[in-house]
């Protein structure tokens, strides 16, 4: 198994909101998963990291690598700008390729004071990923295209091979139209040509720039993904579902990948041929807490990606995670009438939860709760709105309580039951409702003895209940 090389454990160990089984660097800053592939059996994460501070800034990537995906070790920057190169304001999100067995990476090269010119440059390794040369006729793509009308927003290419032809998808935006995912192709990764839109955001929620594309086939149809950079935290990672022609992709389903703080993911193939993805797991703190805390951001567990039957995405966590479970607990199908405290205290939980709720019924967790109960995240299902909540009540400044509500649509056909996976994980909380509704969050209990856990409802059977203590991967 590979080693973990984690400096400053103590230090580490003692900061209770740190994940303890979710992948962040040592300390410092990190953003988008970036340059996802598997080489030789070994699974890397290559990542936007800043490593002078806690901020965003000095773009560069970081990198580590697994052989399980749960497992991690550090290894030294992969990029970093070039002071007087086209990235010497940054190296921004993209992917890894083989090129007929050269890893080759593609990046956004940015310049400019304050990143706005922005370029394609590619990047390879002779040593097994370790370090990387930069390729001497970068930038390799420095227009935009003129019906863009100048945007600026040009940038975190993912390519993919078909036959002897690579393809490119670039984040964008069209001035006065919105979000836009641009087409290329190339037989060189150098030499890149044009196609068209691959599509273009029609209403004002899309119209924003459209950030880290991600497209791919899933059985017999094509899946964009799309990060929209709408400055909010809500519905900003979309996916379309639909059919590719022509190099022309007509959606025929839309649907919100994240309703909550996951942002910018990334997915590859691995070799049992999953569609794994990962995603940044934004703060939800202000800029003073995180310089306090001296680090920022974290991975999400790695999620293998499908599609159901009426073409919704699905996800489920990587099977691997459910080996490093710990201690168990387990519910016995019973009716929930109330409020009950379960035998559990922890942080760093996995929690597999089924229940049949009646109409005018709810049921669900409150987890990092206090002893008086003030201070908790509540994770509800209501089936007389059929929506799922999570609410986060916590003291801010001189005690008052404040409670924040995000609250989405999770419709259940009639024989459906509720399905719920939680990965709580210090200051993480990913929930995924039957597989499909994923509402991640960031909480930051005060006390880490804030760390009981209810379980709740009313016109609700528990099918079934499994409750697994979560170790460091540290
Ligand atoms: C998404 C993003 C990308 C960009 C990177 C810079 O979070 O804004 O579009 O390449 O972050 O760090």
């Amino acid at each position: 198994m590979i080693e973990n090389t984690l400096e400053n454990l103590d230090q580490l160990r003692s900061d209770f909101h740190r994940p303890q089984y979710h992948f962040l660097p040592p300390s410092n800053w990190m953003n988008d998963p970036n340059g996802l592939i598997q080489w030789n059996g070994i699974y890397h994460l290559f990542f936007q990291y800043n490593p002078y501070g806690p901020l965003w800034g000095n773009m560069s990537w970081g990198h580590a690598i697994s052989d399980d995906l749960i497992h991690w070790k550090h290894l030294p920057l992969a990029l970093e700008p070039t002071q007087g190169g086209p990235d010497e304001a940054g190296c921004f999100s993209g992917c890894a390729v083989d090129d007929h067995g050269v890893p080759t990476i593609l990046y956004t090269s940015t310049s400019g004071d304050r990143n706005e010119i922005q370029t394609q440059s590619i990047a390879t390794s002779q040593d097994n990923l370790i370090t990387w040369t930069k390729h001497p006729s970068n930038p390799v793509l420095v227009d935009v295209p003129p019906e863009l009308n100048q945007t600026i927003d040009f940038r975190d290419p993912f390519v993919w091979n078909e036959g002897h032809t690579w393809f490119m998808v670039l984040g964008s935006r069209i001035k006065d139209i919105g979000g836009a995912v641009l087409l290329y192709r190339s037989h060189d990764l150098i030499e890149w040509e044009y196609l068209n839109p691959l599509l273009v955001g029609d209403d004002k929620r899309h119209d924003h720039t459209w950030e880290c594309p991600n497209f791919f086939k899933i059985r017999n149809k094509w899946v964009l993904i799309i990060s929209t950079n709408t400055g909010s935290m809500a519905e900003t990672v979309l996916y379309f579902v639909g059919n590719y022609e022509n190099f022309r992709f007509t959606p025929e389903f839309q649907g919100v990948m994240d309703y909550g703080s996951l942002y910018a993911p990334l997915s590859f193939v691995d070799d049992k041929d999953r569609r794994i993805l990962f995603g940044w797991l934004r703060e939800a703190r202000s800029e003073v807490d995180q310089r306090l805390a001296g680090w920022s951001g974290a991975q999400s567990i790695p999620r293998v990606l499908g599609l159901d039957e009426q073409n919704r995405l699905i996800m489920q966590p990587v099977v691997e995670l459910e080996r490093i479970r710990g201690a168990h607990h387990a519910i016995d199908s019973t009716s929930v009438s109330g409020e009950i405290e379960l035998d559990v205290r922890s942080l760093h939980l996995d929690v597999v939860a089924e229940f049949a709720v009646e109409p005018g019924g709810y049921c669900g967790f409150s987890f990092a709760c206090s002893t008086d109960r003030n201070e908790q995240i509540g994770i509800i299902y209501d089936s007389k709105t059929s929506r799922l909540r999570v609410s986060k009540t916590y003291p801010e400044a001189y005690g008052s309580l404040t409670t924040h509500i995000r609250e989405v649509d999770h419709p259940l056909s009639s024989d459906e039951t509720l399905k719920l996976r939680i990965l709580l994980d210090g200051s993480v909380a990913e929930v995924i409702a039957n597989e499909r509704t994923s509402l991640t969050s960031r909480f930051y209990p005060s006390d880490p003895n804030h760390n009981h856990v209810l379980l709740h409802g009313v016109n609700a059977k528990l099918e079934t209940l499994d409750i697994w203590e979560m170790p460091s991967i540290w």
